[in-house]
């Protein structure tokens, strides 16, 4: 029987996996107006709060001024402005790379970057957990996938014993974006070297973050230096959009040649190259410093205080925070009734996270106050315990 686009819908709903978008009328601050009411934001990747940050603001405004609002074109053809190359070369001088290659999201990163490195004949080592970017990068590839568990570099250099062959790649979020454990890079480092690898890390929760100055992750484990693709984006920590990759001066060149959503699609344009490179500078400035000792001050009292009240909460150190609750109906009702009390906290159900394994994602914020967030775990406890959660 042919299938309608209304049962298909419907089984989405009965399955309890139907997603719809929420209304925000305000700047994403650490507060924001959602369907009309001030709620507590939790879930936002504006780490740093640079999303409404005056600097980036008034560089973007100024940069729409100067350039107007659109490159008009993709980079091959005449959409490389002056502002493409200045942020290019302040992303290779932050990340300690030869070079740098914007995208236009770090979607399109991924989905760019993978195929131009791999394709037939050539083996993928994928984490299990990997955002779907890269696994879409992967498909599009064509090359052969090996998934190996989360993070289990013992297991994954028994599956490179058995599997390597052809050019080789390891890939692996840097900062798990469900989960916010960071992977062992220094062991993959150590498993590229010796099966002859790539190694390419996306650090989109990472960047701004994690490390001397934000440099992210890899600089984190000392192997900054080692991984031959350091992907990064500009929407999260850095407050704007779009995406880098940090590379050779050769991979750059491969990149331009190979990388499909970077050659057919309109470039970045100028308001939110100029909002990048400010958060970019930004980000290496004692503020930036200040504004990272107080996201980690924020996660270390709010991990501690939802592990106090009795919450499943994985392993980590980082600002991403899921509580674990396992079935995907009672994740949402704990979403719902969390932004009846004034938080919003989203619901990861499958096909994001795998089944049984639903959570809520809380991220953190170097805005928060103190105050907003006892509050705000004195509400999830209530909640939590009122749907039997903890
Ligand atoms: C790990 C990871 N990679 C890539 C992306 C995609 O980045 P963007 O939102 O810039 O497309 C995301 C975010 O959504 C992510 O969490």
């Amino acid at each position: 029987m042919l299938r309608t686009i209304e049962s298909e819908i419907e089984d989405i709903r009965n399955r309890g996996l139907l997603r719809s978008t929420r209304l925000i009328s305000s700047r994403q601050s650490a507060h924001v107006t959602c369907n009309g009411n001030d709620v507590l934001l939790l879930c936002s990747n504006n780490y740093l709060g640079l999303a409404d940050h005056p600097a980036l603001v008034a560089a973007s405004i100024a940069a729409a001024q100067q350039y107007g609002t659109s490159s008009g074109a993709s980079r091959l053809v005449s959409g490389t402005m002056e502002l493409h190359e200045r942020l290019e070369s302040s992303v290779a001088d932050f990340k300690n790379s030869e070079a740098a290659l914007l995208f236009n999201s770090g979607y399109a990163a991924n989905t760019g970057i993978i195929p131009a490195l791999i394709g037939r004949g050539d083996v993928v080592f994928s984490d299990r957990l990997n955002h779907a970017s890269i696994i879409d990068g992967i498909l599009l590839s064509g090359a052969r996938l090996v998934r190996y568990p989360h993070n289990d570099y013992l297991q994954l250099a028994l599956l490179m014993e058995k599997h390597a062959k052809g050019r080789c790649l390891i890939v692996s979020d840097g900062v798990f974006s469900m989960d916010g454990d960071i992977a062992p890079l220094a062991e993959l480092v150590r498993l590229k070297h010796k099966y002859g690898a790539l190694l390419m890390v996306d650090d989109a929760h990472g960047c701004g973050v994690l490390g001397k100055q934000g440099r992210g992750s890899a600089e984190l484990l000392g192997v900054g230096s080692e991984v031959d693709v350091q992907m990064g984006t500009f929407g999260k920590a850095l407050g704007s959009f779009g995406a880098y990759a940090a590379v050779s001066a050769e991979l750059r060149e491969l990149l331009i040649n190979r990388a499909r959503s970077f050659i057919f699609s309109t470039s970045l344009p100028p308001s939110v190259l100029a909002a990048s490179l400010a958060a970019v500078e930004l980000v290496q400035t004692p503020e930036g410093d200040l504004l990272r000792e107080q996201l980690s001050a924020n996660t270390l009292f709010f991990r501690d205080s939802l592990a106090n009240a009795g919450f499943r909460i994985p392993a980590g150190s980082t600002q991403i925070v899921p509580i674990l609750v396992g079935s995907a109906a009672t994740t949402m009702q704990f979403s719902e009734a969390l932004l009846a009390e004034g938080l919003f906290a989203q619901g990861i159900r499958p096909p994001t996270v795998p089944a049984g394994t639903s959570r809520l994602r809380f991220t953190l914020m170097a805005t928060h106050t103190h105050s907003d967030l006892a509050d705000a775990v004195e509400r999830i406890s209530h909640v939590g315990r009122a749907l039997g959660v903890v």
